[in-house]
């Protein structure tokens, strides 16, 4: 009994250790399914979290009214805003994930243009805030975006993508445009309009120039044609005044040899008129007469060259005539004063054709030229005493020469005077340009020789001048002789 009594009791103490380990383990198992069961409401509790405030995260980024981006190293998408994914044409942001710009709605340029702008971002390590670039959106609108783009980090400060913010600013692009074609506009009108003024102010000092010189040519050609009257009555009754001294003379010379005695009062009346000198010096005085009224025929002539009015079309013309007939004008500035001596005038007229020309107007440019210099010298004796300009005297040479090919007349119009600076001489043809006093000049001489000389006779114009040294104006006017 004892032998059997004790395998059994062990086998019993066995099962009772075996039972104890069981519901040790089972308890141990239900420990660890509530801890288990514990972990995971924890998990799920966080996992909710986590998905709420993801939710509030997209909530928040949808709200707001700029698109909002983000990508990886290689700019592959792994999330946006709504507003991004509807400009990108893809609906939703969770669309967005794993697409690059060409799989979305802009052109090829203009993603190349965003990706090249991510590999700057993310190479520099360097946020560009305020980028203005154009985007095709997904729903056809050429949009303008003003873009910010900053580098994404990892923890230990790694670039691992980048992020980026827009803001439509096509509204205000195109007012912007719209403002600039406006200005353009307006800039272009007010030029125009500028213009206009110019040309109206111009045409219309022009015209008061054109209308004086006809003043003075009406005047002088009134007073050429009063001269011209008692110069015919004079020139024509001056030969017969001659046969009749002559025939005078002839009578008296008959009477001496007739009656060589004539008796005392006629011979002392005869010694008295000294009728010798008298006879000697009587057709000398009718020769200068006669010379003084060429003369005056002659100014007669040229005061009707100077006051020509020119036709529409070009007429043969003698240069020479027309210089010689504007210094004639001038003479009174030229002839001396009370501050200077006369200017002196040379003249070296060489052989020259008449030419194809409107008269009138050459003769204007002769009279603005030659006035302009006797100003220029005027100025330069400013300072100056009578006997210092008398010592350097003031001098006007005009030169006329027909050029070495024959093809140009070459009007060379020099003077002494003060000269001018490289500065003025630039801007001596310019309309109303002018150094001299307000009431001395309008500064439309030379503006309105270059339009005589180049535009209405093909010509050309030089200017030399030296400051203090004087200035000659060189005109080329093509022979046309036909
Ligand atoms: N011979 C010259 N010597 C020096 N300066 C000159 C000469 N000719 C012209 N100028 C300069 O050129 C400017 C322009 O000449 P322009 O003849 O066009 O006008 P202006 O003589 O001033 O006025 P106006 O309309 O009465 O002729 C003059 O004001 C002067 O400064
Ligand atoms: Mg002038």
């Amino acid at each position: 009994m004892d032998k059997l009594d004790d395998p059994l009791s062990r086998l019993n103490e066995v099962i009772m250790d075996l039972e104890q380990a069981l519901s040790q383990s089972q308890a141990e198992i239900k420990a660890l399914k509530q801890a288990h069961e514990q972990e995971s409401i924890c998990r799920e509790q966080v996992e909710s979290e986590l998905k709420a405030s993801q939710h509030l995260l997209q909530l928040v980024m949808n709200t707001l009214p700029e698109a909002i981006f983000w990508k990886d190293r290689n700019s592959v998408y792994l999330g946006c805003n709504q507003n991004f994914a509807e400009d990108a044409g893809v609906g939703s942001p969770k669309n967005i994930i794993g697409k690059t710009d060409y799989d979305l709605a802009w052109k090829t340029e203009e993603a190349d243009f965003f990706r090249e702008c991510d590999r700057r971002v993310m190479l520099a390590n360097h946020a560009e805030l305020g980028i203005v670039e154009p985007q095709l959106q997904g729903d056809g609108k050429k949009a303008w975006l003003e873009t910010n783009k900053a580098p994404l980090h990892d923890a230990s400060g790694k670039v691992i993508g980048i992020l980026g913010t827009y803001q439509d600013i096509t509204e205000r692009k195109q007012a912007d445009i719209a403002l600039q074609d406006l200005n353009q506009k307006l800039e272009l009108q007010t030029s125009q309009l500028q213009l206009a003024l110019e040309r109206l102010q111009h045409s219309q000092l022009q015209l008061i120039q054109r209308e004086k010189m006809s003043a003075l040519g009406n005047l002088v050609s009134g007073v050429a044609h009063e001269i011209n009257n008692p110069v015919g009555f004079l020139s024509g009754n001056l030969q017969p005044a001659q046969d009749y001294v002559r025939d005078l003379f002839g009578l008296v010379d008959l009477y001496q040899k007739t009656f060589p005695n004539p008796g005392r009062e006629i011979e002392e009346k005869i010694e008295t008129i000294d009728l010798a000198y008298l006879r000697e010096d009587l057709p000398k005085t009718l020769y200068s007469m006669r010379e003084g009224i060429k003369r005056i025929a002659n100014i007669s002539t040229s005061l009707r060259t100077f006051s020509r009015s020119d036709a529409e079309y070009r007429v043969l013309f003698n240069l020479h005539e027309g210089l010689d007939s504007t210094l004639l004008i001038l003479k009174h500035r030229l002839k001396a004063n009370e501050h200077r001596p006369a200017i002196k005038v040379v003249i070296n007229y060489h052989e020259m054709p008449s030419i194809m020309c409107f008269p009138g107007q050459l003769n204007q440019v002769f009279m603005n030229l030659l006035a302009n210099a006797i100003d220029a010298l005027d100025d330069s004796n400013q300072g100056k005493s009578f006997s210092e300009i008398q010592l350097h005297p003031n001098r006007i040479t005009v030169t006329i020469q027909l050029s070495n090919d024959r093809q140009w007349a070459m009007i060379k119009i020099q003077d002494n005077g003060i000269g001018m600076t490289e500065e003025i001489k630039q801007k001596i043809f310019e309309n109303l340009f002018t150094t001299k006093g307000v009431g001395k000049g309008t500064g439309l001489g030379l503006a309105i020789v270059r339009q005589i000389i180049v535009e209405k006779h093909c010509g050309t114009i030089e200017v030399n001048s030296l400051l203090g040294q004087g200035t000659e104006f060189i005109l080329q006017i093509p022979v046309k002789t036909v």
